[in-house]
């Protein structure tokens, strides 16, 4: 893949000035407001693909945010890679915690990104990642080098649980016939350590609100004599974990897949430092479930935890009040074997019976998704490992990640195809936070890894 690669050395100004210039349009599903910018990106999408050479561009409508689709068959004899990212990007909040505008991307040098880092929402999750195998396919189609059949699919919702992703897959079984999905939407345990995700964990999500007098009432008048939402509310939240932080809710763990003494070792080699952890995070110590260590928490057990808590007097200054109602948004990781659905049926009984009399509560379900192993005694996996070997001059180690891509078990229902998760962000790169930034390294390091994928890829197919 020589001339690819020279195509990429020579070009890495040109994909940085197109990746800044794709960031600059915030593409933030959920929230309507940004509705034709999101449209917007997925028209450039298109162009970007018309220019590398792609065939039969298409942006697909959906009941919500379009899909980009396109494709690259040179032979049916040869094998099919069908890549799959998201365009869309969650949203910036808060601002105001921003060193710079999230979409006004800027490039700035880290400790972790001594080379430089491009700022700006979407950066590295995923228009950055997902731009790579748009520059990748280029190179291998400019050097006249690309080995096998790629098709495209980039969606615009995967931040808001990529709700008909799964209609488009349903209606288009044969355009999307493919050998393997290949996925860059995760991460690698560090710059020196190339790693491949071979698990994701899964996710129900949901809302409670907490009902007590049907009107904020005042707080000296009325304090000590009806029950408080808000206090019901942290009670209940509090009462969900018990003194081991092992999840309350009857049932919880019934299915969960307890790793083998082998695999938890096997684990346990990944390069860690507990210290590194504590101090990128401005930590004393650590938190979680007794018996496992920080890397198994954070992804072979499932969890339970809140990510937004409301109600009551948040503005200046005091007032004095009784609120009417409380809410709160919870999120329930999940691993292999456990049903999104059934998980939040439990938490809507549990909760249910722990609320005290005095308050009424509601329970809202949001999305979901099941969790997802990637098998590493697969072509897919060897040539993602090759890969990484070729570029990065090191073996890659298989990581289990704690984050959710919903999809990746869909594919597998839906499709029947397994997934490669061939990341190249850190997870000290604040996806989802203020600040999120994908090191120039990562993406150029992403761009030149790809077509060794498709090469040895196409190689291990034929054997
Ligand atoms: N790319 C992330 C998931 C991810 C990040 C997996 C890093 C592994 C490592 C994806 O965009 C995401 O944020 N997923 C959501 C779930 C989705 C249903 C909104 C998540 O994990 O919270
Ligand atoms: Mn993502
Ligand atoms: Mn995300």
């Amino acid at each position: 893949m020589k001339n690819t690669q020279t195509y990429i050395q020579e070009n890495k100004d040109k994909f940085l000035n197109e990746l800044v210039d794709l960031l600059k349009i915030p593409s933030v599903s959920a929230d309507l407001a940004f509705k034709n910018d999101v449209r917007k990106t997925a028209e450039e999408i298109a162009k970007f693909m018309k220019e590398a050479g792609a065939d039969k561009i298409e942006i697909c409508e959906t009941a919500g945010h379009p899909i980009v689709y396109s494709e690259k068959m040179i032979d049916p004899s040869l094998p099919t890679i069908l890549v799959y990212g998201h365009y869309d990007v969650q949203p910036a909040d808060p601002i105001e915690l921003w060193t710079s505008p999230a979409f006004e991307p800027v490039i700035k040098k880290t400790e972790i990104h001594p080379e430089g880092a491009i700022f700006a929402r979407g950066a590295c999750d995923d228009k950055g990642q997902m731009f790579m195998h748009l520059k990748a396919f280029e190179a291998m189609m400019k050097a006249d080098e690309l080995p096998c059949n790629v098709k495209f699919m980039i969606e615009g919702e995967e931040e808001i649980g990529s709700e008909n992703l799964g209609t488009f897959c349903k209606a288009n079984h044969e355009r999307l016939a493919a050998d393997i999905i290949l996925v860059s939407d995760t991460g690698m345990i560090n710059n020196e350590t190339p790693s491949i995700t071979t698990g994701l964990r899964g996710l129900s999500y949901l809302e409670v609100e907490v009902t007590g007098p049907n009107r904020d009432l005042h707080s000296g008048l009325y304090g000590g004599c009806v029950a408080n939402p808000i206090n019901v509310l942290a009670k209940m939240i509090g009462s969900m974990h018990d003194e081991n932080n092992h999840i309350t809710i009857p049932g919880f763990y019934d299915k969960v897949q307890e790793l083998t003494d082998a695999e938890r070792a096997e684990m346990a080699k990944a390069p860690f430092s507990l210290d590194a952890y504590k101090k990128a995070l401005d930590l004393t110590d650590i938190h979680g479930e007794t018996g496992y260590s920080t890397i198994e928490r954070g992804s072979i057990r499932p969890t339970l935890d809140v990510n937004g808590i409301w109600g009551g007097y948040i503005g200046e200054g005091a007032k004095t009040v009784i609120p009417s109602k409380a809410y709160a948004k919870i999120s329930m990781r999940l691993v292999p074997n456990q049903v999104p659905n059934e998980i939040t049926e439990l938490f809507t009984n549990y909760f249910n019976s722990i609320a005290p009399e005095g308050v009424k509560v509601k329970v809202t379900p949001h999305h979901g998704g099941d969790a997802a192993v990637t098998p590493i005694d697969s072509i897919g996996y060897a040539a993602a490992s090759k890969a990484c070997e070729t570029t990065f001059g090191k073996k890659a180690i298989p990581v289990r990640s704690g984050g959710s891509i919903p999809i990746v078990s869909m594919f597998e229902k839906e499709l029947g195809l397994k997934t490669v998760l061939l990341g190249f962000g850190l997870d000290s790169d604040a996806i989802h936070s203020p600040n999120e930034h994908f090191g120039l390294f990562n993406y150029y390091k992403g761009i030149e890894t790809i077509p060794y994928f498709y090469k040895y890829f196409t190689e291990m197919s034929q054997n």
